[in-house]
Formats: structure tokens, C-alpha cells, sequence
């Protein structure tokens, strides 16, 4: 089964990095997985548009675990821009690939992120794009969470 995954991925598995939380967060981004219902959170500290810290919390699988603790050690040092170009596939890429069935569970760490600089542009009282494209991603959450089935 290890087969699998890449060293990579079974390396941030086993050893995540920045997991926790941050106590006097700038920015909070909670989403869960609409394939799968697992929870991720996603805590940064921001200083002059620098994210100077991040940890995460998940209730999700061990790619969850691994996609996160990579996409956290991409961003932090990085500026807020860079944090929201990070994309899932540039996250997957850098752990050598995913199997095919768990690259939904890479997208939550990219849209966590999204969510928690929504949160903190929106503390600031500053508008930005970010805001919107984190209330469409809870959007789609919330549609899915209230489907009901038809049979
Ligand atoms: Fe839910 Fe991977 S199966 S995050």
C-alpha cells in the first residue's frame, strides 16, 4: 500500500509540520471537504503582509495531513500574495504527486488557507477579491451539505 505514496507524502505524514494552534490568530480559515466531511483549520499570524506564522488542525486523512503540513511550510516566510497563488496542484506536485482518490482531500488546505486571509482581510476592514472567492467556497459546502438526496 505504501506503494502509494511518495516519500514525500509518508515523510509529511508522519511528521507534520506546523500543527497547533495560534492562540491571537490574524486569520482563521475553517472549511470542511464536501467529498469526504472532514474538517480542516487553519491559523495565521500576519505582519506587514508577511505570513510570519501558520499552524493547522484537521480531521482528515493522512493525505489531508500531509497535503497541509506541506502547503504550510510553502507559504510561511512567504508574502499574501504568494499564499494565494499556492494552489493544490502546486502542493501535490511538491510531495511527488497523490494518488488519483485523494487529491480531493489536497484541496482543503488550499481553500483553508483562502478562508483564513478572507477572515483577515475582513478583520481589517479591508475589501479584497479573497473574500468572495471564501464565501463561494463555503457556499458550495453549505449546497452540499444541504442536499437531499433524491431516493
Ligand atoms: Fe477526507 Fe482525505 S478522505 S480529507
Amino acid at each position: 500500500m505504501s506503494m502509494l505514496y511518495s516519500e514525500e507524502v509518508m515523510d509529511h505524514f508522519a511528521n507534520p509540520r506546523n500543527v497547533g494552534i495560534i492562540e491571537d490568530a490574524d486569520g482563521i480559515g475553517e472549511i470542511g471537504n464536501a467529498k469526504c466531511g472532514d474538517i480542516m483549520k487553519m491559523y495565521l499570524k500576519i505582519e506587514n503582509n508577511i505570513i510570519v506564522d501558520v499552524k493547522f488542525k484537521t480531521f482528515g486523512c493522512g493525505a489531508a495531513v500531509a497535503t497541509s503540513s506541506m502547503a504550510t511550510e510553502m507559504i510561511k516566510g512567504k508574502s499574501i500574495d504568494d499564499a494565494l497563488a499556492l494552489t493544490n496542484k502546486a502542493v501535490v506536485d511538491a510531495l511527488g504527486g497523490l494518488p488519483a482518490v485523494k487529491v480531493h482531500c489536497s484541496v482543503l488546505a488550499e481553500e483553508a488557507v483562502k478562508c483564513a486571509l478572507a477572515d483577515y482581510y475582513k478583520k481589517q476592514g479591508i475589501d479584497h477579491p479573497v473574500i468572495k472567492e471564501a464565501e463561494e467556497i463555503m457556499g458550495h459546502d453549505d449546497e452540499h451539505e444541504h442536499e437531499i438526496p433524491e431516493e
